[in-house]
């Protein structure tokens, strides 16, 4: 293995076939995620299930790469992202690719979404029954993509995914995401968001340390997420090498893959 890149999606369900197992995505392929996350792009776009409806030019579904293992998710969208309909383009968004930049990835390589997908008026805070009614898109969104690791961008997407935490402890941590979420055997990794590293050099400091932690993170969300899929398996041999003898036992997993070179 080398450099952890975040588009490398294929150890499970993507390429392997029928007898991928219970695991597998729901769709398959990377042409089918593409076509089931434009499915729900469009119907964003047309959704009037809450207020931030009335309030919005353009509806914010999110873009990325389907094949990605990395899905980063910011609050809602600002002044910029509602006019042109695109997550993340302002100067938060820049930073970010700023940030991304420094571990060698482009935006384009990962999926970048919000809680919320339409504007809140004056970009205030998205109110709780709002992020309820937008839920079910990121749900279905984590579900399709099936990510080995979710990066939140600040509190208010920290808050989906590690509830209770607070973002000055847990900024540069993950944790294990909740299956109900969409993103099953997943992890969780939160950084401030960009647009509070804008205020403050101390949280830009600090934002561009966490980063430098995410090929870690994403190395450790794959190796827990290859652990959950590989152990349980009522056909042991149907996915491995011809040379492996049998399913490894689970316990033989860690560290096993890990080259000890990457930071
Ligand atoms: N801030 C967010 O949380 N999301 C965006 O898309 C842009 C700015
Ligand atoms: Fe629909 Fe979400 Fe926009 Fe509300 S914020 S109108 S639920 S897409």
């Amino acid at each position: 293995m080398t450099e952890p890149t975040p588009a490398s999606v294929a150890v499970v369900g993507s390429s392997d076939g029928p007898d991928a197992g219970p695991h597998a995505h729901p769709a398959r392929t990377a042409a089918e995620r593409k076509a089931a996350l434009d499915a729900i792009a469009a119907e964003v776009r047309t959704c009037r299930l809450c207020p931030l409806a009335a309030g919005r030019t353009l509806a914010v579904p999110g873009e990325g790469d389907a094949d990605t293992e990395v899905v980063f998710v910011g609050e809602g969208p600002g002044y910029n992202e509602d006019r042109q309909g695109r997550p993340f383009v302002g100067r938060a968004g820049e930073l970010l690719v700023r940030m991304l930049a420094t571990l060698g990835w482009r935006r384009e390589e990962v999926f970048i979404t919000n809680v919320v997908k339409c504007r809140p008026p004056d970009n205030r805070d998205p109110e709780p029954a709002e992020i309820a009614a937008c839920a079910p898109y990121l749900h279905r969104q984590l579900e399709i993509l099936d990510p080995a690791l979710v990066v939140t961008l600040g509190r208010h997407s920290m808050g989906r995914f590690m509830p209770g935490a607070r973002i000055g402890a847990a900024h540069g941590t993950m944790a294990a995401m909740e299956p109900a979420t969409g993103a099953r055997d997943a992890l969780v990794y939160a950084l401030y968001h960009p647009a509070a590293a804008l205020r403050s050099t101390e949280v830009e400091r600090q934002s561009y340390a966490d980063v430098a932690g995410i090929p870690a993170a994403l190395l450790e969300a794959r190796q827990r997420r290859d652990l959950a899929r590989s152990t349980p398996r009522s056909e042991p041999a149907a996915r491995q090498s011809p040379e492996a003898p049998d399913a490894p036992d689970a316990s033989q997993l860690p560290e096993a893959s890990e080259p000890p070179t990457l930071f």
